[in-house]
């Protein structure tokens, strides 16, 4: 490992500047020594060079005891220095796993201040991996919850440069696989609604809401319900950066429309034929004012026919809404031919040529709606088809218990436009006309539901002139 080896460099700089101090101070002493002894008179002088090989023993083994507790003293210095260092280059080198947690180790054989200074080096070391792993762990829920979530979020720092988005923003807007080092958030994000929200939020520090429209990468144009918060730091109120989050409303919204829509339409629908009721009744009440009862009969026949169509028009639109709530079957077995007798005998098709084909004969389904199903498409050839054309109900098996309707007429078939739409609340393809036989739209988009809820479809094959044909497949 890097940086364990004996600190060397500071054991010689110890050692060495201790013997180079050492040698200097003991020289002198014996210099002077030497001196003192030239200069006694009493000495003799063949005992001097003696005593200067004393002196210069005494300076070398001086020097040599010098040296050895010099070395003793810097090892004593400089081997917990080194454990020091080395624990020190640990912690800063440590990935701070969970599994890596360290113990505390003991050196009671070491006391002192370098023991003291290893404990709280040991203790730094615990705090510091406890505050990572702590941490970490928490990044990484912080990550996963932010991941889970279904809204689009990104973070930007002060600048306006991307910090951090989640999957389902990298998801919508193309992201996927790239991090967001170097990505500029008007790149991304191309609406200047938003871009005014972030400045807004990073100048002011005032969280804002906008709604867009933005184009996604799968999905097409979606409408997004934006929030941007800016992020502060907490002992200052500092501004470092916002978060955005991309709410995608555009179903709330389809349906918000298709509400108002559905109360425009029942509206319209209730009023006609109300207003017309109001004012026969109103003349009817005029004429029998002034005595006159000639008409009476005649408009009070018309107010009739209307209140039979509002009631017409409630009964459907109550069938509807229990169908989209889910209203239970009653499916038992039905006999085709019985089923389609008693709906032909409810209508009155005297002007028209009926040819009716059984090749299956009962089906497991709920009889009342497939009444519904059979009137709905009958009334409607009757309707809409003139007088003496001709009708084909057939029958027909499909799959192992499943059974095709199939209603055929030679009227004047439906542009190809419109075929998509038919099965709409409310959708007409002759509005004056439809509304002159008394139709009001609703239903072919009951036929619709009830082949649904049945698990089967219901399709139209038509051409302008003609005729058209309502298949419904019920699977069985
Ligand atoms: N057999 C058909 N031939 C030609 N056009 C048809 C035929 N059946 C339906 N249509 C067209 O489809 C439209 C929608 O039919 P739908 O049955 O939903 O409503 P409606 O007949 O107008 O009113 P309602 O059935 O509620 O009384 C009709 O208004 C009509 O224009
Ligand atoms: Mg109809």
């Amino acid at each position: 490992m890097k940086g364990t080896a004996f600190p060397w460099r500071l054991f010689k700089w110890f050692v060495g500047r201790q013997i180079f101090l050492g040698a200097i101070a003991l020289a002198i002493f014996f210099a002077l020594n030497w001196i003192w002894i030239q200069r006694q008179a009493e000495v003799p002088n063949e005992m001097r060079p003696a005593l200067t090989w004393l002196a210069f023993w005494g300076l070398t083994g001086s020097l040599t005891v010098f040296a050895v507790v010099s070395v003793i003293m810097a090892r004593h210095f400089v081997v917990p220095l080194k454990r020091l260092i080395e624990k020190t280059e640990r912690i800063h080198a440590s990935p701070f796993t969970e599994d890596a947690i360290e113990e505390a180790e003991d050196k009671p054989d070491e006391p002192g201040e370098w023991y003291e200074l290893e404990r709280a080096l040991d203790q730094i070391g615990r705090d510091l991996q406890a505050k990572t792993i702590r941490l970490s762990r928490e990044k990484t829920e912080l990550r996963a919850i932010v991941s889970a979530v279904n809204e689009g979020i990104i973070a930007v720092n002060h600048l306006r440069q991307p910090l951090f988005f989640n999957s389902q923003f990298a998801i919508e807007f193309g992201l996927e696989g790239r991090t967001p080092e170097g990505l500029a958030l008007g790149e991304i994000l191309r609406s200047p609604d938003i871009l005014n929200a972030f400045d807004q939020g990073l100048a002011a520090g005032e969280s804002s809401h906008v709604q867009v429209s933005l184009e996604t990468r799968n999905r097409g144009e979606r409408s997004f319900q934006v929030s941007v918060t800016p992020l502060k730091k907490r002992h200052n109120q500092e501004i470092y950066g916002a978060v955005a989050v991309f709410y995608d409303v555009t179903e709330r919204k389809r349906a918000e429309q298709m509400r108002n829509e559905f109360v425009g339409n029942v509206s319209h629908e209730l009023r006609t034929p109300l207003t017309s009721i109001k004012g026969y009744l109103q003349t009817v009440m005029g004429d029998l004012g002034r005595g006159e009862s000639k008409q009476a009969l005649e408009f009070l026949g018309v107010v009739d026919r209307n209140v039979d169509r509002l009631m017409h028009l409630v009964d459907d639109l109550l069938d509807l809404s229990a169908l989209q709530a889910g209203v239970a079957l009653k499916r038992t077995v039905v006999d085709l031919q019985g089923v389609t007798d008693t709906v032909l005998g409810q209508i009155d098709h005297r002007d028209h040529e009926i040819v009716k084909t059984f090749a299956a004969k009962s089906l497991l389904a709920d009889e009342h709606r497939l009444e519904q199903v059979l009137r709905n498409l009958l009334q409607n050839a009757i309707r809409y088809v003139p007088t003496r054309g001709k009708i084909e109900v057939a029958w027909s098996s499909l799959g192992k218990n499943g059974a095709r309707l199939s209603v055929r007429d030679n009227g004047p078939g439906i542009e190809k436009s419109h075929q998509q739409r038919l099965f709409e609340r409310f959708y007409r393809v002759d509005d004056a006309r439809s509304r002159h036989v008394g139709g009001s739209g609703i239903g072919l988009a009951l036929v619709k539901h009830i082949m649904q809820r049945h698990g089967g479809e219901v399709r139209v094959i038509s051409e302008p002139g003609r005729g058209s044909e309502f298949i419904c497949d019920f699977p069985g």
